[in-house]
């Protein structure tokens, strides 16, 4: 009887546990999300700024502000993958060397601290498709996290990193283990947890394990903690191998400037500074542009003019990108060829699928010049055949 209640009380435990996971998670999104298109502009303009100004103190400034925009534009994908609306790319990927990257990185810190490094890296490990920049990550996270435990503690200081093939299931496993004080029992699920940290102010953010959790879970994986023998705490994740990316997915190779051919262009975009950032970016390349801010306005200025490529929002209030796209379909058929999507979450299931389907181009908020210019040189006809 008192066994049942208490497996009730565990259960109820862990619901309570998913659903605040969950809605933090919506959260994050939607902050993610919502910081994606001032900071499109800000990242964009700055370059603007940079291209159009001569060396000297203002453009030290500028590249300033242009790397601490680059910076929060690293925190808002951080927030996308501990949210899970981020798909991991998929790239052929070592998992030993990114091991041996990881502890490279760290050298320096490790040696402060007399943290010693110990690799039982397996010889048999196959090739995987991941994202290596996520799983790089969550070496860093979890390789931080043991020598952060450890520095309270006397030396010995020993951090054992293993990683094996597991025949049976087609898995990589990783661990990590230190000789830390280990972490107590009733925090053993706690510490998954975003903003869950025992580190003072300052010092933790508690997003660490739940961001390296989401990654894995990303890849298909698991992450779990064991208890070390002898006392520390062991970090394992499990990843299965993966599957190679369709020709689509796969990153484009960066394509050298090509001098310039002036092309029509149009705009579409309900956020005025998303749209005019564009339009500024493609104007400054030669090209002649464009801009409407909804789908029906849009489709007027088509039919007034022939456009070689349309820069087209996903999410537009009216119709939406997949719907703007149809009706171009329907009513001027070949247009919709022409079309690359601007995307605030190209990893989303919905639209990674509509883009997919259609072959359409797509690019990626917040975009630096770099991007649209390769994309202007690539049609997205030759993209998406
Ligand atoms: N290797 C470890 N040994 C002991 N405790 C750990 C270890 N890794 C993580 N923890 C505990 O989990 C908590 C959450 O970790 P994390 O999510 O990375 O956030 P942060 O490091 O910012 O506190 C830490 O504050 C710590 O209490
Ligand atoms: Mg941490």
């Amino acid at each position: 009887m008192k066994e049942r209640t208490q497996q009730r009380e565990a259960q109820r435990a862990a619901l309570f546990q998913a659903e605040k996971v969950a809605a933090m998670d919506q959260l994050l999104a939607g902050v993610a999300h919502e910081l994606n298109n001032p900071l499109s502009a800000i990242v964009g303009y700055t370059q603007l700024m940079l291209m159009r100004s001569d060396s000297g103190p203002m453009a030290e400034q500028l590249d300033r502000v242009a790397q601490s925009a680059q910076r929060c534009t690293r925190i808002v994908t951080n927030f996308r993958s501990l949210a899970r609306q981020h798909l991991p790319q998929r790239h052929r990927v070592r998992l030993n060397a990114l091991v041996e990257e990881a502890v490279e990185l760290l050298a320096c810190p490790f040696r402060i601290d007399n943290v010693e490094v110990t690799c039982w890296l397996g010889k048999d490990l196959p090739q995987m498709w991941a994202d290596p920049h996520q799983l790089q990550q969550v070496l860093v996270n979890l390789l931080t996290n043991a020598h952060h435990a450890m520095r309270a503690a006397a030396p010995p200081r020993r951090i054992v990193l293993t990683t094996r093939y597991e025949t049976a299931t087609d898995r990589v496993v990783l661990t990590v283990a230190d000789s830390g004080p280990g972490v107590p029992t009733d925090l053993q699920t706690r510490i998954f947890e975003p903003f869950f940290t025992t580190k003072s102010p300052g010092q933790g953010t508690g997003l660490g394990l739940s961001l390296c959790r989401g990654i894995v879970e990303g890849h298909g994986g698991a992450l779990r903690l064991e208890t070390t023998p002898g006392g520390g705490a062991t970090f394992v994740a499990e990843l299965p191998i993966g599957v190679a990316p369709t020709a689509l997915e796969e990153a484009p190779v960066v394509e050298p400037m090509r001098p310039t051919v002036s092309k029509t262009i149009l705009v579409v975009d309900d956020e005025p500074d998303v749209a005019t950032l564009l339009a500024e970016a493609l104007a400054l390349d030669g090209h002649q542009v464009d801009t409407a801010h909804n789908g029906s306005d849009a489709l007027t200025r088509l039919r007034g003019r022939a456009y070689d490529l349309i820069f087209s929002d996903m999410k537009m209030p009216g119709m939406s990108g997949a719907e703007f796209y149809r009706t171009v379909a329907q009513n001027l058929p070949g247009v919709e060829r022409r079309m690359i999507f601007v995307t605030g979450d190209s990893m989303n299931v919905t639209t990674r699928r509509f883009l997919e389907e259609t072959g359409a181009a797509s690019l990626g908020k917040p975009f630096g010049i770099a991007e649209i210019r390769r994309l202007v040189h690539a049609p997205p006809a030759s993209i998406g055949s």
